[in-house]
């Protein structure tokens, strides 16, 4: 019969190391529960603080855009440079594979197509459950400050979240800019802010030249950078890094990736950017002999 007390002389608490007691890496997200912040260290490098995004969810509106033909051909090579992909659960299941490993971040709402005048009519169309069985680390839900379906959008947004909350699951607030707003960052300030305000715990929003770090400073959650349309590789890596000294906690970018020349080149070059800071000229020389070398080597 083991002896209590004198197994207790044995034994080694460590008195003199205190408990740690460390916030958590990210703005924002300090009082979210242990899965939440779990899920954000999946998608932000806890090293970094920092995440490259891929979004390759264009499909759910714009069917097969330039670059996202094929999937399985396209995409699933990038994937292992991709914190996180942000996509739909149609190709989620139909073109990934399961052994992939990083964060999956699922398009959450959805409804017209690029052939409406009115892009915004968006409803929110993913079950819990449904991307709780796909392991999804967060739901991605697009408002339309300023739209026609502002309120509607909006409403999708705290839905979501309320969802996302039963379960720990994150909610991506996607801030979408339509053909009559100013995306300048009285508007970007706006949008993002109402997304955090509603409860999303990271928000993702364009970049805009002007006082883009108002933009991030005013934002109490973390702020990722959308692409946007095609840039010549250096502008876009330039544009990455800028986003990233004035506050960005990374990129969640698509056809900037998947339609470059070179597209592991440039998700490898922005890695370099985003979790680096390596200045975009560098990363640009980086990005032109990979390119050059034409071979695609998986590493990190
Ligand atoms: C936003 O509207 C959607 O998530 C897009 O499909 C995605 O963000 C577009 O990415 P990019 O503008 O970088 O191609």
């Amino acid at each position: 019969m083991p002896d209590a007390d004198s197994a207790k002389e044995l034994k080694d608490y460590h008195f003199d190391i205190p408990a740690k007691n460390e916030p958590f890496f990210l703005k924002g997200s300090n009082a979210l529960d242990w899965g939440m912040q779990n899920r954000l260290s999946r998608i932000f490098n806890p090293q970094s603080g920092r995440a490259v995004m891929l979004a390759v969810d264009h499909g759910y509106f714009q069917g097969p855009t330039t670059g996202l033909e094929r999937i399985d051909v396209n995409i699933v090579p990038l994937s292992p440079y991709a914190d996180a992909l942000m996509l739909t659960r149609g190709v989620l299941r139909s073109c990934i594979p399961s052994t992939f490993k990083n964060a999956i971040v699922l398009r959450g709402d959805g409804g017209p197509s690029i052939l409406k005048e009115d892009l915004s009519n968006h409803e929110l169309g993913l079950a819990i459950d449904d991307a709780i069985r796909l392991n999804a680390a967060a739901l991605a839900i697009q408002v339309f400050i300023g739209g026609d379906h502002e309120t509607q959008t909006v409403h999708n947004l705290t839905r979501a979240v309320n969802l996302g909350n039963q379960y720990g699951l994150l909610t991506l607030g996607v801030t979408a800019v339509g053909k009559a707003l100013t995306r300048d960052a009285k508007y970007l300030r706006l949008a993002c802010r109402i997304c955090a305000e509603m409860g999303a715990q990271i928000v993702k929003t364009y970049y805009c030249a002007e006082d883009f770090e108002t933009v991030t400073a005013s934002c109490p959650v973390p702020v990722v950078m959308a692409g946007g349309k095609k840039l010549p590789e250096l502008d876009a890596l330039k544009m990455a890094y800028n986003a990233v000294i004035q506050g960005a906690a990374g990129v969640d970018m698509g056809r900037n990736i998947f339609q470059a020349e070179a597209p592991i080149a440039m998700i490898r070059a922005l890695r370099k950017v985003v979790h680096e800071l390596m200045a975009p000229e560098q990363a640009y020389d980086f990005y032109q002999t990979l390119r050059n070398e034409k071979k695609e080597v998986v590493a990190r």
